[in-house]
């Protein structure tokens, strides 16, 4: 027999037992295995999240290293890559680009999609985690017009990606510990969210045992929209348009307000969190450094702040729980760091990366079965077939 009862947007229901991340909406918890998001952002770096998150335990030294030298052995990409980058226009989302850059790894990395074994989960894993920066960097580059290098072996994991997609040619590029930190900081509070819509893409697409690399290529694109990480590259725009507008943030408030406008607060509003999102107010605070320590005035904080201001004193968005998000200041830091705008949703897709590996991985050792709904029938019941010459 069929279901009687359906879910739109599954808000009420679970779709696995997961041991990775814990989320309490109603008062603002956010842990990655047992830690604290607060404590990770303060004392962890991103590699040892990523590691925690897929393998369940903090490293020791000798296993961090291990896992980052491994790491580093597979952190060069096939060169036709680099003709499948220049294939795309110059206007091309690089979103589009990532989701085509990591489904095409398949074809170069065939081993790939073999994972029964847990050795070969882990070869999969170090793979995507040493190629996808090269991916995120090239993807920038192509936009910026720089040429399509590679990193320092030397360098950690941030540190790399940062060079990676900073450098220019004959210059030596100067690290900045203000923006490893707070770049940092950002992919660790976007490491995991539990079961939100690209990591519940990544498992489904994983549960027909379709390749690491294809999974995670169907979670960027569900990422990319704006009602999930597509957000941050909205916010911006928005608070552009606003600036643009002269900066009367009541007009937009008003707007967001009005149910006959389409327009929505973006930055605003979550799924889970109905109180606060911790993960904003770590990277507000990330936000006020990198500004100070880079100089940078921008008015476009003024009205973020202003908006913020306004919309927690707002009946509408407090009888509706509606705060901002992490993705209401994440784009601030990324335009002080000179990522174009369209490059925000690329930048969550780095740090979402350990995410969806620990999710598919726990997926794939709890042998869970295909995901496959089901649904209320509401179509024509049976109907008798009509030649074309008669309808
Ligand atoms: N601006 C104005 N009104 C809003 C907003 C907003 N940003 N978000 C929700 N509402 C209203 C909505 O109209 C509805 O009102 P009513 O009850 O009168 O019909 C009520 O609040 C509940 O909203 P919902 O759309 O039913 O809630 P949802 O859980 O389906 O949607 C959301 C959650 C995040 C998609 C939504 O809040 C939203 O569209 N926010 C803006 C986009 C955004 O910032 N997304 C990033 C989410 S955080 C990063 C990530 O994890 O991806």
């Amino acid at each position: 027999g069929g279901v009687t009862t359906i879910d739109p947007g599954y808000k009420n229901t679970g779709s696995c037992e997961s041991a990775i991340t814990f989320l309490n909406g109603e008062e603002g918890i956010l842990r990655y295995r047992g830690y604290s998001i607060e404590e990770l952002a303060e004392k962890a770096d991103f590699l040892e999240v990523a590691y925690l998150l897929i393998f369940g335990e903090l490293p020791t030294k000798e296993q961090l290293d291990k896992f980052h030298s491994d790491i580093k052995d597979e952190s060069v990409v096939d060169d036709d890559i680099k003709k499948i980058i220049d294939a795309f226009p110059k206007t091309a989302h690089p979103m589009g680009v990532l989701a085509s850059l990591t489904s095409a790894l398949t074809a170069f990395n065939p081993s790939s999609v073999n994972t029964e074994s847990e050795e070969d989960m882990y070869r999969a894993i170090v793979k995507i985690l040493g190629k996808f920066p090269v991916l995120v960097a090239w993807t920038m580059r192509k936009k910026k017009g720089l040429p399509l290098d590679y990193g320092d072996r030397s360098l950690g994991y941030v540190e790399n990606v940062l060079k990676m997609m900073f450098k220019k040619p004959n210059e030596e590029y100067k690290q900045n510990p203000v923006l490893i930190n707070a770049l940092d900081k950002l992919l660790i509070l976007h490491a995991d969210h539990e079961q939100n819509c690209s990591t519940s893409t990544v498992r489904i697409v994983g549960s027909s045992h379709a390749g690491l690399f294809t999974s995670l290529s169907a979670g960027i694109s569900a990422l990319w929209g704006p009602l999930h990480g597509g957000a941050n590259q909205a916010v911006l725009e928005m608070l552009e348009a606003i600036k643009e507008d002269g900066g009367d943030t009541k007009k937009y408030m008003g707007k967001a307000k009005d149910k006959e406008d389409p327009f929505r607060l973006m930055g605003f509003g979550h799924r889970v969190y109905k109180n606060f999102d911790p993960r904003a107010k770590i990277i507000k605070v990330a936000a006020d450094e990198v500004l100070e320590d880079l100089g940078i005035e921008d008015p476009i904080l003024d009205i973020a702040k202003g908006l913020e201001k306004e919309a927690l004193q707002d009946d509408y968005f407090v009888k509706r729980k509606l705060y901002p998000n992490v993705d209401f200041y994440s784009g601030i830091i990324y335009r002080a760091m000179d990522i174009p705008t369209e490059m925000f949703t690329v930048m969550f897709a780095l740090g979402r990366l350990p995410g969806w590996i620990a999710q598919w991985r726990e997926m794939r050792l709890r042998k869970e079965p295909i995901g496959r709904p089901r649904q209320v029938y509401i179509g024509e019941n049976q109907r008798d077939f009509k030649a074309i010459d008669k309808r």
